[in-house]
């Protein structure tokens, strides 16, 4: 069981909510810092242990940078979030390129930014080194394990997984990257999800660990650090527990022992690219009831749409929801959750078990700080919230104010300029 938390009291909530715009995003600065050195203790042991924030779980450079003050790196996937990363001060080791599919552009901006480049093929080897008329130093390669492993539901099969090199090409890679005179090699995988069961963590750990010395017997490249991708569930239900990290950690460490001691790999770099887990707890989306309307089902509509948190409509995803001030009243009115788009899914809760709700009301959806507002879209033309931080000393700072209908149509030529004429 997880106890749902409030960043303030239904009171400050509630005045917050008529003062702002809704809807609108609060992230709790203190709670993120605090989750990020909780998990970065439990790996107190593992040599350089660092954790890569996704920086598509929450693309925003004030809480980049709040947690680049702590120590953490960044997980890039595009070359806008390589940029955003720079414009915080991140270069170097502090930044792992993890993309698939990749323009050639993109490789060139990870390159000049120093990142660490995970290849996600083996024929990118030859695609980088034609791109950056060189091939680098440092490359890691991502992993897919294939029918080795299975996977969980938001992930998938791996075999059916567009992601990273087969274990038939794992060892080529290495060899050809070894030739091309790379000197530091890293072990990438992503096998899981939004898990909650620490086995899938373990169990990850062994097999890179067991394909690292594989790789040193095969390749003759000792592995410097792997990268266990990010995948570490939080409990969105009431009924959830958090991932047991003190099990993952001992479980990790006596494999290391077993397994990479006694290889000669040690000391092995172990880092992660969690996102979720980081911010995903402590960021708030707040709307506003516009209607209660009752027909074959009775419906709860916000001014919050789909378009702000589309995990619910997209993966069916649950997200607890409190109306404010009413927590404690009975919650014995069955609604569905929804926004306004036209949009038969665009619901944030189906059958939800809740107090009797009014227009006006205000609602807390929790869990929203990962994954959330960067899935935003602008479908019916609807405009993106804005993000507020909570700090520590109280006060709130607005860290990206909402779209604007200038900034949805700044992409328009309303003249259609002149092309081809
Ligand atoms: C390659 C890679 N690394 C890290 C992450 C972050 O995952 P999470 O936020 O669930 O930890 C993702 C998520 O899609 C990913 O694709």
């Amino acid at each position: 069981m997880s106890k749902r938390t409030l960043p303030l009291g239904h009171g400050e909530l509630l005045e917050l909510a008529m003062e702002l715009p809704t809807p609108f995003y609060l992230y709790d600065e203190q709670a993120i810092i605090d989750n990020y050195r909780a998990f970065k203790e439990h790996f107190s042991w593992a040599p350089n242990f660092k954790n890569y924030f996704a920086v598509k779980a929450c693309p925003n450079p004030t809480i980049i940078s709040a947690l680049a003050k702590e120590g953490s790196g960044v997980d890039c996937s595009s070359l806008p979030e390589l940029l955003l990363s720079e414009a915080v001060g991140l270069k170097g080791d502090d930044i792992v390129f993890t993309s698939n599919d990749t323009p050639a552009n993109e490789f060139k901006k990870a390159y000049e930014l120093g990142a660490i480049i995970n290849l996600d093929d083996i024929t990118h080897i030859q695609f980088l080194e034609n791109t950056l008329g060189l091939f680098p130093e440092t490359i890691c390669f991502r992993y897919n394990p294939g029918p080795e492993r299975t996977g969980n539901a938001i992930i998938g099969n791996p075999v059916e997984a567009k992601y990273g090199v087969t274990s038939a090409q794992i060892i080529d890679c290495y060899r050809i990257a070894k030739e091309k005179g790379t000197k530091r090699f890293g072990l990438h995988t992503m096998v899981a999800s939004n898990e909650l069961d620490g086995t899938y963590i373990v169990e990850t750990a062994r097999m890179l660990f067991e394909l690292c010395v594989r790789i040193r017997k095969e390749a003759g490249v000792a592995i410097s650090f792997i990268d266990m991708g990010g995948g570490i569930g939080i409990p969105y239900r009431p009924e959830d527990s958090p991932m047991d990290l003190g099990f993952v950690s001992r479980e990790m460490k006596k494999l290391y022992d077993k397994i990479i001691v006694p290889s000669g790999l040690d000391p092995l770099t172990i880092i992660f690219e969690v996102g979720r887990m980081i911010t995903g707890p402590y960021g708030y989306l707040v709307s506003k009831v516009l209607h209660v309307t009752e027909k074959y089902k009775d419906y709860v509509g916000l001014d919050a749409s789909m378009a702000d948190l589309m995990r619910p409509a997209l993966y069916g995803s649950y997200h607890h929801i409190t109306v404010l001030g009413k927590d404690r009243e009975e919650h014995d009115h069955i609604y569905d959750v929804t926004g306004s788009l036209c949009e038969n899914n665009d619901k944030f809760a189906i059958d939800r078990p809740l107090p009797k709700v009014e227009a006006g009301d205000v609602v807390v959806i929790h869990d929203a700080g990962a994954h959330g507002h960067a899935m935003g879209f602008n479908y019916n033309a609807k405009l993106r919230s804005a993000e507020y931080l909570l700090k520590k000393d109280g006060s709130i700072r607005l860290i990206r104010r909402a779209q604007t209908y200038d900034d949805y149509v700044a992409t328009l030529r309303f003249d259609g300029a002149p092309v081809r004429i």
